[in-house]
């Protein structure tokens, strides 16, 4: 295969070389890690934050009047501007955290959707979205009497614009729709939909899950009404994640969740509610994992992102011609847009075995319907194996991912 300064030019090889050497797990590990799409290793200076987090500042945030609780919350409020700064929000108000991508689309669905829908309403997903893109919407439509429409793919797995035109109209009040599919890699053109979605006076939430750890996000360039994500696709910790939205939506919304900090005024018969973001943000917060999640953006600032993309770009592009010469194997998803995801299928093998046997040889990679599966239904799959890449592989983890996949052939 191409050596890496095929792929990268010189001064990005140093750098990335050093990427490397930042995340424990990767540079101590025998093990190939190609499960970046289900979550991401974790560099130093995370890992870092939130032990000194734990041992130097550990108190609640925004309510005692000692020094500790100062800092806590000093360190949480920047990462909420480290957050703000990485997407492009306006305003720190419009970032609030939460569990991850799932919680900000149930927040939004049972918030905005509960309060905005009613029966005759249409909702529009697509045939390529996770479950959690999916049944979020499906149990609003039960709620309210709305429509749940899914939008069809192509053969390449890009979703059928024509399908989605023909799909909007004026019924329609939510689009909501992945940046990047999980189980594909195909990376969809949200701006154009928003900007259709708009023209029919539809929200649009983007799921962000698969993207912010793989590209620039600019929420306002894009004009997404909201948009989702999780840290630990990030490089960032687990049970963390964030919600953006715009501040009219935002403002207009009634709470979800109620406890403490998302109050203004409690008495026994009526509450009055906190301003934004924390209105969202009932009960003591996921501190530690928002200071890690902060850490995770300075560390993605701190390395040149367009050529992290290019590089994992490239990376895609070798494993696929790779893999696609070999007998029996079948690419599935070929847009000619993706990110970060190589799915594939093997002539009379289940993607389970191709998984154990891969594992076996030390190659780590997710088999299965990848919480995709109305995508497989339509497929007529049962799945499939699927190699994800970040910025921390190598081209020896790609020798050693197509050799293991062609000793694992031999044994069919
Ligand atoms: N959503 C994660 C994945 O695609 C778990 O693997």
């Amino acid at each position: 295969m191409d050596a890496l300064t095929d792929i990268a030019d010189e001064s990005s090889v140093a750098a990335l070389s050093k990427i490397r050497a930042d995340f424990p797990l990767i540079a101590g590990n025998e093990q190939v890690y190609l499960d970046n799409a289900a979550t991401t290793q974790k560099p130093q200076a995370v890992i870092d934050a939130l032990s000194n987090y734990y041992a130097r500042d550990n108190a609640n945030v925004h309510r005692a009047a000692h020094k500790l609780a100062g800092r806590a919350t000093e360190s949480y409020e920047n990462s909420r501007e480290s957050l703000r700064r990485f997407i492009n929000a306006e305003s720190r108000e419009q970032i609030i955290f939460t569990a991850g991508t799932t919680e900000s689309i149930n927040l939004v669905a049972q918030s905005w959707g509960q309060t905005n829908l009613q029966s005759g309403d249409e909702i529009i997903i697509t045939l390529l979205e996770h479950h959690s893109n999916i049944v979020p919407w499906q149990l609003l439509a039960q709620r309210t009497g709305a429509t749940l429409l899914a939008c069809n793919v192509t053969p390449e797995g890009e979703i059928d614009l024509a399908d989605y035109h023909a799909k909007l109209s004026t019924r329609t009040k939510l689009v909501s729709v992945g940046h990047v599919s999980n189980a594909l890699g195909t990376i969809n053109p949200v701006a154009e939909m928003i900007s259709a979605a708009h023209d029919k006076g539809a929200v649009v939430l983007v799921d962000g899950a698969q993207s912010v750890g793989h590209m620039a996000v600019d929420v306002q360039a894009l004009d997404a009404d909201f948009y989702a994500f999780s840290g630990h696709k990030m490089f960032g910790p687990t049970g963390i994640g964030v919600l953006y939205g715009k501040l009219e939506l935002l403002n207009a919304m009634p709470p979800w969740q109620g406890g403490g900090e998302m109050i203004e005024t409690v008495t026994i018969e009526h509450t009055t509610f906190n301003s934004l973001p924390y209105k969202f943000e009932a009960g003591t917060p996921n501190i530690a994992d928002a200071i890690g999640l902060g850490a995770a953006v300075q560390y993605i600032e701190s390395i040149d992102r367009s050529m992290v993309q290019q590089y994992e770009d490239n990376l895609l592009r070798l494993a696929t011609s790779a893999i696609a010469q070999l007998p029996g194997v079948r690419v599935i998803g070929t847009s000619a847009h993706k990110s970060g995801v190589l799915s594939f299928v093997v002539d009379g093998a289940h993607p389970g075995d191709i998984g154990t046997l891969l594992d076996q040889q030390d190659v780590a990679v997710r088999v299965g319907h990848h919480c995709a599966m109305p995508l497989m239904q339509h497929l007529e799959l049962p799945g499939t194996v699927r190699a994800s890449f970040s910025l921390y592989n190598n081209t020896d983890d790609l020798d050693r991912f197509v050799a293991a996949l062609t000793k694992a052939l031999s044994f069919l």
